[in-house]
């Protein structure tokens, strides 16, 4: 594992391995340790072209918990407004002395380009391309799936993958990395997932994917599932042919205070997943952000463990 680009070249054995280091990182079971010296003297640059709060935030915590110095670069603000390349840009960063690169990008396949072209030599981390992929929302996302049922369960965490867990990725499919990078890591893990989103909001070719589709979230919740991943609806990259009525959006897609509602009456024990930033009242009602089953906030903090697990791994040398 030279860069971590997809959840698709994963194998079970690397995945559950970026996992249990990542549950090395937890001290205590409840906090990310604060610091270890294993990066010490290497430069993590976080290449930013789109906007992030979560992702950046917590590979720079990961980095610098992990000793290792760390370059924010944005691209506004920077030479890119001026028609720099992408070229340009990294190996501008290898001349200043990066030892590795995370890199968000509008494009789909960007990472991977920096990660196939002679540009630079260094492992490259997708912090989300495009609609592409997200490989490290995927990763902890599977960490707080396997911590939460192991702590139902309690057993240890360390060494298990996700086998007959059931999980429904509800909403934007067509414009979601996360979803897709979740696909196949969930599949590798060995959870079964099925896909809810209204037919606009779905991709062409998505009834090939490893999955079950369905049209209909009450009867999802009504056959039981383990965990709801709902997805934010992303504007950004919508046409206006695609812009769902907000209304009628949160009516039949959305987790509104009635479909809680329904999960604790039946009391399920459902766990409700959201990657971030949340549309409060549109993809998910506060009630059910802000419910005793939301993982949302633990989410964020697993992604330090993760990133530090994810960091760890390609650059320490410490490779399957
Ligand atoms: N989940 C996620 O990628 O959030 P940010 O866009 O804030 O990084």
């Amino acid at each position: 594992m030279k860069h971590l680009l997809s959840t698709a070249d994963l194998s079970r054995e690397e995945a559950v391995k970026i996992l249990d280091i990542a549950g090395e990182m937890r001290e205590a079971g409840t906090r990310v340790v604060k610091k270890l010296p294993a990066l010490r003297g290497r430069t993590v640059v976080n290449l930013f072209f789109e906007d992030s709060t979560r992702t950046r935030i917590s590979f720079e915590a990961a980095a610098k918990r992990l000793s290792a110095d760390v370059i924010n670069f944005s691209a506004k603000g920077s030479s890119v407004s001026k028609g720099e390349s992408l070229k340009d840009t990294a190996q501008t960063l290898l001349a200043i002395g990066a030892d590795a690169v995370v890199i968000r990008h509008p494009d789909s396949g960007a990472p991977a380009r920096l990660a196939a072209t002679d540009w630079i030599d260094l492992p490259i981390i997708n912090a989300g391309d495009g609609t592409h992929e997200h490989p490290t929302q995927a990763l902890l996302d599977a960490f707080t799936l396997r911590r939460q049922l192991a702590l139902r369960d309690g057993v240890s965490a360390t060494g298990l993958g996700l086998d007959g867990l059931k999980v429904a990725i509800v909403g934007d499919i067509l414009h979601s990395r996360v979803a897709r990078s979740n696909l196949w890591l969930l599949n590798t893990l060995g959870a079964s997932v099925t896909m809810v989103a209204p037919p606009t909001l779905l991709p062409v070719g998505a009834e090939s994917w490893p999955c079950t589709i369905s049209y209909d979230l009450d009867q999802v919740i009504a056959e039981g599932v383990d965990a709801l991943m709902m997805l934010r609806v992303q504007g950004e990259r919508m046409r206006a042919a695609y812009f769902p009525n907000p209304r009628e959006y949160s009516r039949y897609w959305g987790l509104d205070d009635a479909r809680l509602g329904t999960l604790d009456a039946a009391g399920a024990e459902t766990l409700i997943m959201h990657p971030g930033p949340m549309n409060r009242g549109l993809e998910i009602s506060s009630a059910a952000a802000d419910s005793p089953r939301s993982t949302v906030l633990d989410q964020v903090t697993n992604g330090v463990a993760v990133r530090m697990a994810s960091l760890y791994m390609l650059l320490s040398g410490d490779l399957i």
